[in-house]
């Protein structure tokens, strides 16, 4: 390493750990109750879901050997997008290694043909890096601020609003149908990454709301509701032909295992499923034991309609030591802080699970209770 650039890494470091913003990655500790992470169904423990990856395994091998295009889309991969796009009711379904891949590919392989992009200004970063990745002028507008988007979208013809079905760090809902009423004359794309499974009828979220004419593109992962990983676009059968041609992220990356395609095909049949419901249900019922036991415990907490819940506590250093103390419960429930979240505004992110017993719940927000009183 060059002295220069270890002096700049020692610097940013420095930096960051002066505004106590230095992260870590840490072994995740399976003896710790998960608050944090979002397998909001709790498949990825499931049976069917381990079952089939294990007989994907058996049957086509640990990875998928190419991209998509050279021999990587093999015949699980082909199965589970044409059981999406009929359940998303979309001509066509693109599947992506990863939520971030999908996010990025389909604004810098769409993006130059817009005259300008529009994101909500609480978009994921993902988004945000696709937009300015693109050839396309781009700028965001106020959360949830349909006026704010309708005056910028009157200024071009071609406009492409981006925005969340569930805001990652906030757990709120976007306005979706007052944002597309707004805008009738741009398209939409929205990141649906935590609704599908766990909103609406039969878990489809945005694509039970909205038609593809409203929606033009849907983003969806697996690695959350699913319990698996990777990640698909649902679009039209034009643009999915665009993707495959353009995209950098499909072109040049190794497809997900076939396995990994038979887990979420697993998973998808679960939660389309009576069993589905009962999850959904379930974790509805822990939303809503939560709120409860905040309000009687007098937690400030901003209720959230779903399992994404939020824990304001402003300094790094709150957040720091209310998750620390949490840990020392055996809770893991971790601190956001920028830049994953605007300066100032660090915070718990706690996640709930239909998987959470209510003794579990409990427990949380006793500890939550003690951790602000030991805080003053
Ligand atoms: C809103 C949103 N979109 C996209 C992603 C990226 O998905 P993945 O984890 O599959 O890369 C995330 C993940 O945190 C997310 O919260």
């Amino acid at each position: 390493m060059h002295a220069q650039l270890q002096q700049a890494l020692r610097q940013a470091k420095q930096q960051r750990q002066q505004l106590q913003q230095w992260r870590q990655v840490r072994c995740s500790d399976e003896q710790l109750l998960d608050f944090c992470s979002n397998d909001y169904l709790g498949l990825r423990h499931h049976p069917q879901v381990i079952k089939a990856y294990c007989e994907g395994l058996q049957n086509y091998g640990a990875g998928s050997g190419a991209s998509p295009l050279v021999s990587g889309f093999q015949r699980p991969h082909r199965y589970l997008s044409e059981r999406l796009a009929e359940w998303l009711e979309r001509e066509a379904v693109v599947l992506f290694s990863s939520g971030f891949a999908a996010n990025h590919s389909i604004l810098t392989s769409l993006g130059s043909h817009y005259q300008q992009l529009l994101l909500d200004r609480l978009c994921h970063a993902s988004l945000l890096d696709g937009a300015q990745a693109s050839d396309c002028r781009w700028r965001r507008f106020s959360h949830n601020d349909s006026d704010a988007a309708a005056r910028y979208a009157d200024q071009h013809a071609a406009t492409l609003l981006v925005t969340e079905s569930i805001f990652s760090m906030d757990g709120d809902h976007a306005s979706i149908a007052e944002l597309v009423r707004a805008c009738p004359q741009a398209d939409c794309l929205v990141d649906d990454a935590h609704g599908i499974g766990i909103l609406g009828e039969g878990g489809r979220s945005c694509a039970g709301q909205f038609s593809a004419a409203e929606v033009d593109y849907l983003t969806i992962t697996f690695g959350k509701a699913f319990g698996v990983g990777g990640a698909a676009i649902a679009c039209s059968f034009e643009v999915a032909e665009h993707l495959h041609n353009f995209s950098r992220e499909l072109v040049y990356s190794t497809a997900f295992a076939a396995a990994q395609a038979q887990a979420i095909n697993a998973a998808l049949t679960i939660i389309q499923t009576a069993e589905g419901q009962a999850l959904r249900d379930a974790l509805q019922q822990n939303v809503e034991y939560f709120d409860a036991l905040c309000q009687q415990y007098g937690l400030p907490i901003t209720r959230q309609p779903a399992a994404i819940q939020i824990l304001q506590l402003g300094a790094e250093s709150s957040a720091l030591q209310v998750s620390e103390f949490l840990r020392q419960h055996g809770i893991d429930c971790r601190a956001m802080r920028p830049p994953t979240v605007p300066a100032g505004q660090s915070r718990l992110r706690i996640v709930l699970s239909a998987r959470h017993q209510s003794q579990q719940i409990k427990h949380l927000v006793e500890a939550i209770a003690a951790a602000l009183e030991q805080a003053g």
